[in-house]
């Protein structure tokens, strides 16, 4: 038997969970959502949904993951046999993710490059849809578009180069360069545009609370939303990241850590997209809510227009789309690794074969967002990942954890033996009760919604 892989230190185990919660939830996701469930108010919910099941839900996987030492599917099949689907069914949702994100990357790359002379020109919303993507009604897909395509096997290559490399020389190597990277550039994007004419309406306009919007059920439903998203929980990740610690390891405290890590993150994009935002409200003398976007539209449409208008835009402009590349592919090294880790063990094949097995089919597949009909196809598949597969993805999880199987006492005696925090009824109560209900009211809510 091969020995398991490990991190080389808790540093890297740490930059690399950073590095994929920290991804587009936090820059073009988080901001606008925070905005529009109540601005400053939403920080209650937030919170609250980060204390009581973000974190929890963390430490449980990193539990998991380090106890059984196994991919997903193989721990929850330890936990109990009848549980394997449970894991398998999260390494799909993180498959079908994996064959999107690419494409994200891919434009940012492009758009990178497009900074340099603004070459989106005076209409940045009709270039990015019909000159770069050339959307048209051509059917369903239409044909291949080869500026989306070409920089689209750029990200795989550095996917397969990565995760070729394994666990610390590849995933631990990548964000130790990328993670600090990132902060870096945000940290220069962010004192760029708080010293633009009109940051300050900006940011008023985000931290201003509606308190009114407090008992309304879906500003909840908004923040666990976002919170479970953007820690990349319940979609096999993080326990097959922590699957590769070493025995002693203090996992309370590492998920402590990474919570708050990609909180800051977040609140330092709100900063960011919400400054910029106010100095485009000032230039077009339109009130800041009248600006507001989020996800595709956000950064590739709003931002390249106010770009344009900022003082030494090219270079602005390649900081962001740059930090859209680091932030997503650090994400996507993640994704990507739950099935290579569950296929590995499964099939008792080596990685690369796992990998050119794995990462083959969801590059395949990748190249169908690489169409004219790209954007309608990764809209949709978004809005279904955003509104069921993650909230149905956290239920499963914790009622097949805490009722099916009964084992979290098990788990809490496992990450309290070599955790510095201990863990009380608090954690058993906030997975076994609060969090599926919430879930589960969520699911409800957002499929009533729907069909109305
Ligand atoms: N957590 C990432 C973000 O905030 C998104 C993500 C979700 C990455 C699921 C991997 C898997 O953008
Ligand atoms: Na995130």
């Amino acid at each position: 038997m091969e020995q398991r892989s490990q991190w080389g230190s808790r540093i890297g185990f740490l930059l690399a969970a950073i590095g994929s919660a920290v991804g587009l939830g936090n820059i073009w996701r988080f901001p606008a959502t925070a905005f529009d469930n109540g601005g400053g108010a939403f920080f209650v919910p937030y919170l609250f949904a980060l204390l009581t099941a973000g974190i929890p839900l963390l430490i449980m996987e990193y539990t998991i993951g380090h106890k059984y030492r196994s991919s997903s599917p193989r721990s929850f099949s330890k936990i109990n046999k009848k549980m394997e689907w449970v894991g398998w069914w999260q390494v799909l949702i993180s498959f079908v993710i994996s064959t999107y994100y690419p494409i994200i990357i891919a434009w940012s790359i492009m758009y990178a490059y497009f900074s340099i002379g603004t070459k989106w020109g005076d209409d940045p919303t009709n270039f990015f849809v019909a000159d770069f993507l050339e959307v048209a009604d051509a059917g369903v897909f239409g044909s291949i578009v080869p500026s989306v395509l070409f920089p689209v096997i750029l990200v795989w290559i550095f996917v397969f180069f990565f995760l070729g490399r394994g666990v610390k020389k590849g995933i631990e190597f990548a964000n130790r360069i990328f993670i600090p990277a990132l902060l870096v550039v945000f940290i220069i994007i962010v004192v760029r545009a708080l010293t633009l004419p009109g940051a300050i309406d900006g940011l008023d306009a985000f931290f201003k609370p509606d308190w009114s919007r407090i008992a309304d059920g879906s500003v909840w439903i908004a923040a666990y939303g976002q919170i479970f998203f953007s820690l990349s929980i319940a979609f096999a990740i993080m326990i097959t990241y922590s699957s590769y610690l070493p025995k002693k390891s203090d996992i309370t405290n590492n998920a402590f850590i990474t919570g708050f890590a990609n909180s800051s993150f977040e609140l330092l994009a709100g900063i960011g997209v919400f400054a910029v935002l106010g100095f485009m409200a000032y230039q077009t003398s339109q009130p800041v809510s009248e600006v507001v976007a989020d996800g595709v539209g956000l950064a590739f449409m709003v931002f390249p227009e106010i770009i344009s208008q900022m003082p030494a835009s090219s270079f602005f402009g390649f900081l962001f789309f740059g930090s859209l590349v680091l932030a997503g592919l650090s994400s996507m090294i993640s994704i990507s690794e739950t099935y290579i880790a569950a296929v590995q063990e499964k099939f008792s094949v080596s990685r690369g074969k796992a990998l050119m097995l794995g990462g083959g089919l969801a590059a395949l597949v990748s190249l169908l967002y690489a169409t004219q009909g790209g954007l309608n196809l990764l809209d949709t598949v978004d809005y279904f990942i955003n509104n069921y597969g993650v909230a149905l993805a956290g239920l499963v999880e914790v009622v097949a954890i805490a009722w099916f199987a009964r084992a979290l006492k098990d788990l809490q005696h496992h990450a309290d033996s070599i955790s510095d925090i201990k863990l009380g009824v608090w954690w058993r109560f906030c997975l076994g009760f609060l969090t599926p209900i919430v879930l589960g009211y969520m699911m409800v809510k957002n499929f009533l919604n729907d069909i109305n």
